[in-house]
């Protein structure tokens, strides 16, 4: 059933925003949520869809019927020599695949240990970290039409996934509810080692495996990110801004010291938070908001700010960055309803 009681997001959004919700339904299984798709109510009102509430800021209340997947389930479906390919319900907490994965040496998802947020949710934004997108792991998503409830399969093609993005963030924005997704781990994993400090990290003089990637992983993250109980945050705010060679070329001689990654052809990935680092902005607070004294990609939320104060002071880092390097960061983050409906 559709909550109609107003609940506050507080709880549901790791930035810690406290807004109100005031239809609520949260989803246990496909059945309900097929029944619920049927109803009159559900096909007049707008859906929002909310995951782990990691990568969100909300900035007002709403009246969208906010739903909330719960459905569980970690299943192997198939397996040969090579692959095991294992169906995940979009409720599941994404750390929580990861570390089936790990603790059964199934390769291929060890670099993405500890993102926040919830198996559903790793498609949409096509997450990544250390190396690894998840588009690599990704052999189909099962999702349900919210106009019509009927299912649709969306092999990895389909998904036109790209950094951070993917068909559901832009043609089919809103118009699918994500319910389970089927990974392809690999028995035999290549493991990838080469981003940034990852090997630096590696236990020496043994030979390194899946568990001690995770482990690396974990403890970069943990160092370097801020705890989402302790400093309410959404991880990235932006994206790493991806500019032509030329630019990158003109805009190294004047900041030689900028670094970069590899991006499609004739581009150069910069990173966002060393842009925002050299503006100044590491550790600088306002308003009880503040960019993270470890990583200045993150926004932290350090006392009550709502979603509003938390949204002008990204503004104001994207405009210094712009008015330093002439370079547009734009948001990883999703912002309610601005981005979303
Ligand atoms: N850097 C600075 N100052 C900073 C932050 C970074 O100089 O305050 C420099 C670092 O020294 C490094 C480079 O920027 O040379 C890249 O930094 P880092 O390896 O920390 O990664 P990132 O590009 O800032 C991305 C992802 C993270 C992911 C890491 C590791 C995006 C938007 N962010 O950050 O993902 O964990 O790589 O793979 O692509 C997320 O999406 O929420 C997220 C945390």
């Amino acid at each position: 059933m559709i909550q109609t009681e107003a609940i506050s997001l507080k709880e549901y959004n790791t930035f810690g925003i406290d807004v109100k919700a005031l239809y609520s339904f949260f989803c246990k299984n496909e059945y309900e949520l097929k029944e619920i798709l049927k109803t009159d109510f559900t096909k007049k009102k707008k859906v929002f869809v909310l995951g782990g509430g990691s990568n969100v800021l909300f900035t007002k209340d709403t009246d969208d019927i906010l739903i909330l997947m719960q459905n569980k389930g970690i299943e192997i479906v198939r397996e040969d020599d090579t692959n095991v390919f294992i169906k995940v319900a979009a409720g599941e907490v994404w750390d929580d695949f990861v570390d089936f994965c790990v603790k059964n040496n199934y390769g291929g998802a060890e670099n993405l240990s500890l993102i926040p947020g919830t198996a559903g949710a790793s498609p949409v934004q096509n997450i990544g970290a250390y190396g690894v997108e998840v588009k690599d792991i990704i052999f189909e998503v099962e999702a349900a039409e919210i106009k019509s409830g009927k299912k649709k399969i969306f092999k990895n093609r389909d998904c036109k996934f790209a950094y951070r993005n993917s068909i559901f963030k832009n043609e089919l924005k809103n118009q699918y509810i994500i319910l389970n997704v089927t990974y392809k781990l690999s028995k035999f994993p290549e493991l990838k080692l080469f981003y940034g400090n990852l090997r630096e990290e590696l236990p020496s003089g043994k030979n390194i495996e899946i568990k001690d990637v995770r482990d690396a992983v974990i403890r970069i993250r943990e160092d370097k990110l801020p705890k989402t109980e302790n400093l309410p945050n959404a991880g990235s705010f932006f994206k790493n801004p991806v500019v032509s060679q030329d630019f990158f070329r003109n805009l190294t001689k004047k900041n030689p010291e900028l670094v970069s990654f590899p991006a499609e052809k004739g581009k150069v990935k910069l990173a966002a938070g060393q842009l925002i680092d050299i503006c100044g902005w590491k550790g600088k607070k306002e308003n009880g908001v503040g960019v993270h004294d470890k990583q200045a990609l993150v926004i932290v939320n350090y006392g009550n700010a709502d979603g509003k104060t938390v949204l002008k002071f990204s503004e104001k880092i994207q405009k210094s960055v712009f008015e330093k390097f002439g370079v547009k960061i734009e948001r990883e983050v999703l912002v309610y309803p601005d981005d979303v409906i």
